[in-house]
């Protein structure tokens, strides 16, 4: 329990204990905003004139609104002249919690949270802080509820960007450079976009003209988007895109859906290790999605094998009508050490009903056959491709002490977990000073069987209600997967 003595001051637009300025500016505030609401929800279906009609209305509403600000605002008009219960309850309320469900996410105790809405109590610094931290309140720290036309706009400036508990990037690099130092070996995936070159070399990697044409672009956007209506309804959504680099793939999924959903409600988290991607994939999930007030964007910076640790991304509230949606785009999948123990523990958080998605390459040949696969896929009659080498390559030169010359070659894989499936390893072959070598796995890239992709994930508790094949000009073919959680069966 925490004493509420001290009455904070650093926090005025959330405060204001002066009620003397209601008043006709606040009914007139209060009527048009609910105006603007019922605006947001009136659905204009797909007609493309009715849209922008419906546009233009909604601006307009949003003008008038501003222009009361200007031309009525009190001298110092805070978020209405009203409590701080007032608009603790009425954030609350918006963001669908219970007072038990914020008190349990702002680490606070029910009884203040209750007493802070009716008004007995009034919050400490620290109280403000535990509320400001819970995402999806949207409670406005600063001033900026003070300004005038803001108002409207104050979601875009409310904390949307969080350093996951335990995430610490520094212990990462420096256990990169120690296993480059070391003696050789597998690195783990994650390191290989750490650093702000790695991220620029997979930048340029993934955005090249043939693998858009060939991935990004091809992938089946609609279908998915359709497929997830139809299977959730009209839930909320939380969005949750596991390792989405620079967002092109996750954003343009994502506009999708919001076309096809009537009346959306989203909350689109991007959940990325490399903090030099997060920030280029946030910026990009932004500047598309800023002025659209049916989705809230979240940036967080953290891993996903730790996914469980997040209780933000898990908490099942007792009256939820939301479900999650987990996306793992670009072959991400076929990156890990060991796909069934990823997907068994990173989302034991997922409840019954939510979806996880995920795109992968299917295998040319079966992985019992090794001379099959080298005859039949294309990528192994190849030498590794240059911008790959330069992206896996990259590490080396940077942290690898006497690292003097280093080549790339392809090593096949059979030994999977998952039936039928192989992978291609990026062996890099590092030259040292001193005529010493030493011998790295960079990367790994997998080819699937379908059906045992799917028996896994059966057995694992997700049904599989969508697959997508795709493969745009590329002669590799891919399939994007849609699994949702099973209720669990009670045992006799
Ligand atoms: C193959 S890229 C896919 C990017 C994007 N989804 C796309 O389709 O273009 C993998 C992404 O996962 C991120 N990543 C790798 N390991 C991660 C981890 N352990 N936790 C969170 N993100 C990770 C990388 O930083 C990178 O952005």
């Amino acid at each position: 329990m925490q004493p509420e003595a001290a009455v904070s001051s650093e926090f005025p637009s959330v405060i204001s204990d002066d009620t003397s300025q209601t008043s006709a500016y606040q009914a007139a505030l209060f009527h048009l905003r609910q105006g603007l609401q019922a605006l947001y929800e009136l659905s204009p279906g797909k007609d493309r004139e009715k849209k922008d009609a419906h546009e233009e209305v909604l601006v307009l509403q949003r003008q008038i609104l501003q222009l009361l600000h200007l031309h009525f605002s009190p001298e110092r008009e805070t978020s209405g002249a009203r409590s701080f219960g007032d608009v603790l309850r009425q954030h609350r309320e918006e963001a669908g919690l219970t007072q038990a469900q914020l008190a349990a996410f702002s680490n606070l105790s029910i009884s203040l949270v209750r007493k802070l809405e009716q008004g007995w109590n009034m919050p400490t610094r620290a109280t403000l802080l535990a509320l400001c931290s819970v995402a999806d309140l949207k409670l406005v720290p600063a001033e900026v509820t003070t300004l005038p036309s803001m108002r409207e706009d104050s979601h875009r400036l409310a904390p949307n960007c969080y350093l996951s508990p335990g995430f610490d990037a520094v212990s990462m690099m420096t256990e990169l450079g120690q296993q480059m130092n070391g003696s050789g070996g597998a690195i783990e995936q994650t390191y290989i976009y750490l650093d702000p070159k790695s991220a620029l070399d997979w930048i340029q990697l993934a955005n090249a003209p043939s693998y858009v044409a060939a991935f990004r672009e091809s992938m089946p956007h609609t279908a998915i988007a359709k497929c997830i209506r139809q299977v959730l309804g009209p839930s909320g959504l939380d969005l949750i895109a596991l390792g989405p680099g620079d967002a092109k793939v996750e954003v343009k999924l994502v506009q999708h859906i919001l076309e096809e959903i009537d009346r959306p409600n989203l909350r689109f988290y991007l959940l990325d290790a490399s903090q030099p991607l997060l920030s280029r994939g946030f910026r990009h999930a932004v500047d598309t999605f800023n002025d659209d007030p049916r989705i809230f964007v979240c940036g967080i910076q953290g891993n996903f094998h730790h996914l469980p640790r997040y209780l933000q991304l898990h908490y099942t509230p007792a009256r939820s009508h939301r479900r999650r949606v987990y996306m793992m785009l670009g072959d991400t999948i076929g990156n890990l050490e060991n796909e069934p123990q990823f997907f068994q523990n990173a989302f034991s958080g997922a409840a019954p009903g939510d979806l996880l998605i995920f795109d992968v390459g299917y295998a040319f040949s079966d992985s019992m056959d090794p001379t099959d696969i080298y005859r039949c896929d294309p990528a192994l009659s190849k030498p590794v491709p240059e911008g790959l080498q330069r992206w896996l390559g990259g590490p080396i030169q940077r942290y690898c002490q006497g690292a003097q010359n280093i080549s790339f070659s392809y090593r096949l894989d059979v030994h999977r977990p998952l039936a039928g499936s192989y992978g291609l390893q990026f062996i890099a072959k590092v030259q040292l000073l001193g005529m010493t070598t030493r011998e790295f796995c960079m990367h790994q890239i997998r080819r699937y069987q379908p059906e045992s992709l799917t028996r896994c994930m059966q057995s694992l508790g997700w049904e599989q209600v969508g697959l997508f094949p795709f493969n745009g000009s590329s002669t590799r073919p891919k399939g994007v997967f849609i699994f949702q959680k099973r209720t669990p069966k009670v045992p006799h």
